[in-house]
């Protein structure tokens, strides 16, 4: 027998002792389908934190590959007689090395990098190095580039290696493809001046996997961009979170420094390798070679709308909160020239400045762009008094795109209460919400929505995770406490129009941040139990929410209801009722779920149920075992109007009901 037909038979064991518990009653209202589930509901939240990009979904396997970090070799060892010059061909980072004589023919001079945590480099896969470089005193030189296995014992360091003839004076791009003869995670990338008379001149030295998602040459680590397409999100945020701020304001996040060639784009600090001291990361900085235009092309190749966050004009106000910290009176103007070129970008014609340069980099089709959030987590008289300038011009230039406003850092609290009035008098057309919240808080929250303001901004839940007491990735309670909070986002989804969970990456070496919901390494990835919650809503979010009582009650929200949690929709396109049920107790309970009111001549007629569940709280997906916790899916015999099962405990259950015409 297998792990899964001993369960349910257990857990029909279970259900058979406990004959005096009542059955719990569903019924959903087939015949009132009520508000559209909005396309953009679950999505993903993404931010360069945790390593999130570079070292992450960014494929770039070098770490300081301009030679722009404060501390020039950071990331890299040198050798023999390498200088630092400044004059380099890209004048936002004009940093660039040279190699010259060692001074005798036995000794070498060269750079070795040490990647993010290693390079991760599988067996027979093809790696593409590229260097620009230019020979000084001859008009030939030649280097030779390797990767190296650092710690190993064998004869040989090199698992690969070629050589690269530099020809003339000119700065010209080289490219040579390495195919490592062995898999490694934590391999060095080496060049060596071959001909130790004849000085040569590098930079921007790079390296990817040839095999990047959907094979762009500036691309994405190919098992993450997977993860973020398997999720089919419906809206993909970005670039954050607090980097969009900035510690000050010179360091905020500034979509034009992302965009254009990639060599070319300035070096930025990121304050996750500050922000916290237990989790330094002196060498954490954006390179923004994933920028903006490839965040747009990641979301319409993932198929979600794609929702930049600008910076309104105010640095972090935790970390910086002096009024003189923040942009006031005509310095505003550029942060919202930037907004409102940014919608050039994502969508002007290609004769406009900013549209041009879209179609020079490759896609001039526009990216349409349809909303946009202005400030991240802000507070405080200045907030509104920043964003109202913002939205009166893009009201004027582009009344088209929808406009996010935030409610502050915290899901409730003085700030909280503050801000939401201010978004609906400025007429903001959703407000962002944050709640990193314990499970105690997401037991208690299921009904959060049910009395908002159906005339007021919608609610776009912008940034939020369960912190489950005991985790080390994401445990299993957490994601289920999370699904039970989410069948209230769904049965409101007349006023939740979005909701991403965060963070989304983390490296298992250089996580600044937990939970998060995609852990990796360099070569492994796993999705944890919250994805595959979000997946699970993603892809069964149906059309409409249908009403569902339970018990009686109009709604299956509250901790007090045997720890079950409910809600419904229909699905025009597969022609099936989706009743989404999380039991959060430690008990098996007896469900019957009724159909009221469906069409006439129709029966619901088989189905599916997709169950998440664990036996243990804390049990977590791991690199070495990332399947701990996975969806598991049956068939679900039934005939009729009703459907009597049992939902086991600390079970999160999606069923899908076929609607078919009545046979009899
Ligand atoms: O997701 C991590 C951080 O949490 C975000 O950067 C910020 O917006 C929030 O405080």
């Amino acid at each position: 027998m297998n792990k899964r037909k001993i369960l349910l038979s257990s857990l029909s064991l279970l259900a058979g002792l406990s004959a005096t518990a009542a059955t719990n009653e569903l019924v959903v209202k087939a015949n009132k389908p009520g508000a559209p589930v909005q396309p953009t509901m679950y999505g993903i939240f993404f931010e360069d934190i945790n390593f999130g990009a570079d070292g992450g979904l960014y494929a770039e396997l070098v770490k300081n590959r301009s030679f722009e970090f404060p501390q020039t070799f950071m990331g890299w060892n040198t050798f023999g007689n390498v200088s630092v010059r400044e004059d380099g061909p890209f004048d936002k980072n004009p940093h660039y090395v040279r190699l010259g004589n060692p001074g005798h023919a036995h000794k070498h001079t060269g750079i070795e990098n040490e990647g993010f945590f290693g390079i991760g480099v599988e067996k027979d896969h093809e790696y593409r190095f590229t260097v620009w470089a230019r020979t000084v005193d001859s008009e030939k030189s030649k280097i030779r580039v390797e990767l190296t296995d650092p710690d190993t014992m064998g004869d040989k360091q090199a698992i690969c290696k070629q050589d690269l003839e530099i020809t003339g004076k000119e700065w010209k791009k080289y490219t040579v493809t390495l195919k490592p003869g062995k898999t490694e995670a934590k391999a060095h990338l080496r060049i060596f001046l071959c001909k130790p008379e004849s000085t040569v001149d590098l930079e921007h030295v790079s390296l990817f996997p040839v095999d990047t998602w959907k094979g762009h040459e500036n691309g994405m680590r190919k098992d993450l961009a997977q993860k973020l397409a398997d999720l089919h999100p419906g809206v993909f945020r970005f670039p954050g979170g607090c980097i969009v701020e900035g510690t000050d304001l010179a360091t905020r996040y500034q979509w034009k420094n992302t965009v254009g060639p990639v060599e070319n784009r300035p070096l930025n600090e990121n304050r996750w390798h500050y922000t916290f001291t237990n989790r330094f990361y002196p060498d954490y900085f954006q390179t923004y070679g994933l920028g903006f235009y490839e965040y747009f092309l990641l979301s319409e190749e993932i198929g979600s709308e794609p929702l930049p966050i600008l910076n309104v004009g105010l640095a972090c106000q935790y970390q910086n909160n002096d009024p003189k910290a923040h942009a006031w009176g005509d310095d505003l103007q550029q942060y919202i020239d930037d907004a409102l070129d940014l919608v050039e970008f994502a969508n002007g014609s290609t004769d406009t400045e900013w549209g041009k340069l879209r179609a020079e980099m490759g896609h001039p089709e526009p990216f349409n762009l349809k909303y946009i959030g202005i400030g991240n987590e802000q507070w405080g008289e200045e907030y509104p008094e920043h964003l109202k300038p913002f939205i009166t011009a893009m009201r004027k230039a582009h009344p088209e795109i929808k406009i996010i406003g935030s409610s502050g850092p915290n899901s409730e609290g003085k700030d909280f209460d503050y801000l939401w009035p201010q978004m609906k008098e400025l007429k903001a057309d959703l407000v962002d919400e944050h709640f990193y919240r314990p499970e105690s808080w997401f037991l208690s929250q299921g009904r959060r929505y049910d009395n908002y303001d159906r005339k007021g901004p919608k609610v776009f839940a912008g940034e939020y995770a369960c912190h489950g007491k005991g985790k080390k990735y994401n445990h299993f309670n957490a994601a289920l406490l999370e699904a039970a909070f989410m069948t209230g986002l769904e049965r409101n989804a007349d006023v939740v129009h979005m909701a991403t969970y965060a963070p989304l990456f983390a490296h298992v070496e250089g996580w600044q941040w937990r939970p998060d919901m995609i852990w990796f390494d360099n070569l492994r990835s796993f999705p944890t139990c919250s994805y595959y919650v979000q997946q699970l809503y993603a892809t069964n979010k149906g059309d409409n929410v249908l009403p569902l009582t339970m018990n009686g009650k109009t709604v299956a929200g509250d901790p007090d209801q045997n720890g079950l949690f409910a809600s419904a929709v229909i699905d025009k396109t597969d022609n099936c009722y989706i009743v989404k049920v999380a039991n959060v107790s430690e008990h098996p309970q007896d469900l019957n779920i009724t159909f009221d009111g469906m069409p006439k001549k129709s029966e619901i007629s088989g189905g599916k149920v997709i169950t998440l569940h664990s036996d243990t709280e804390t049990a977590e997906n791991s690199l070495d075992n990332p399947a701990e916790i996975v969806p598991q899916e049956s068939d679900i015999q039934v005939s009729g109007k009703n459907y009597s099962t049992m939902i086991g405990p600390k079970t999160f259950a999606v069923y899908k009901f076929n609607i078919a015409k009545q046979n009899r």
